[in-house]
């Protein structure tokens, strides 16, 4: 799958919108993700330990709904405490295909899980857009289980995670399933400390991308000349994060002259936060059923199984 570099094509395409937009994928690059790391450790990112706080507790009961010999499918690497978890539980998984945008991160998951799990198929396979994948293993061969977990679905509009989900029914066929974790619909101050840590590790995170484009365009811009704003949208029941420009500038990326103004906002990422039934309903329009699902003792966080509807 031929895959180019499209982060300075993109970025200047995002940066001419109204409003300004920057792909949350750029967030990753070895500081970012470095960073990210360091979020999902904070006191107030609750999202994560939560999650495997529910896994450790529930996933003798997932893995019975999963069921003996299946596919374990991911997007992302995957080399993570939580496949670990899910792949220590499920029943003689058949095979296990981790799918990422990136080479090294896939070859470096991939390394681990190959050492932590000797008898286990593995199939990473690289590639960007889930249309364009085709799974190596043949159909009958066991059902095929995405796993979906860290609130990765809430990072897309509803309407985007409806088209993504439809194209992965596509994908695992009328035999398959989903794990998948979503950020519930909780106190505004809970969720609005989660993005605004005390230690300020997320606005750097989000203030990396201004560091991420000095250097791939060689401009002079740094971090500092833009603050981190996260709110949550009740109106549309989102976080939002943005970066916002402290002085009017204009920046050469290239051929392109953008320009701020003082105040200006980038919008860098939505984190959707949804209710038990808003999800379902998510699943249900992508031709899912709720199965079964699972939540913490604060209900912050669930994990949910559906299987893909016959029609
Ligand atoms: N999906 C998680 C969330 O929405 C993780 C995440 C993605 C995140 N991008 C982020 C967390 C940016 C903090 C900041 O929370």
């Amino acid at each position: 799958m031929p895959i180019v570099d499209t982060f300075k094509s993109e970025i200047i395409a995002g940066l001419r919108e109204t409003p300004k937009r920057i792909a949350s994928k750029f967030f990753y690059d070895e500081r970012g993700s470095q960073l990210f790391e360091a979020i999902t450790q904070l006191p107030e990112y609750y999202l994560t330990r939560t999650e495997i706080s529910i896994l450790r507790e529930h996933l003798p009961a997932m893995a019975e709904r999963i069921g003996t010999g299946a596919t374990i499918i991911e997007f992302g690497t995957g080399a993570g405490v939580k496949t670990k978890m899910l792949l220590e539980a499920v029943h003689n998984p058949r095979a296990y295909i981790p799918i990422d945008i990136s080479r090294e991160q896939l070859t470096h998951a991939t390394t681990k899980l190959a050492e932590r799990f000797p008898n286990l198929e593995i199939h990473p396979i690289f590639g960007d857009y889930i249309s364009e994948i085709s799974l190596p293993i043949p159909s009958d061969a066991g059902k095929n289980v995405i796993f979906f977990p860290g609130s990765t679905v809430g990072n897309f509009t509803p309407d985007e995670a409806i088209q993504f989900l439809r194209k992965a029914a596509a994908l695992i066929g009328p035999d398959g399933s989903l794990l998948i974790g979503f950020d519930r619909v909780k106190d505004i101050r809970v969720l609005e400390a989660a993005y605004n840590d005390a230690q300020g590790i997320t606005a750097e995170f989000n203030r990396n991308l201004i560091r991420r484009i000095g250097r791939e365009f060689g401009v002079a811009i740094s971090p500092e000349d833009f603050d981190h704003l996260a709110f949550f949208n009740s109106e549309e029941s989102r976080i939002e994060m943005h970066l916002v420009s402290g002085d009017s500038r204009t920046l050469k990326l290239d051929d392109e002259e953008i320009t701020f103004a003082q105040g200006e906002h980038i919008v860098t990422e939505y984190s959707y936060k949804y209710t038990p039934e808003t999800f379902a309903a998510i699943l249900t329009a992508s031709g899912f059923s709720v199965q079964d699902r699972w939540c913490d003792e604060n209900n912050y966080f669930e994990v949910c199984y559906a299987t893909v509807d016959h029609k």
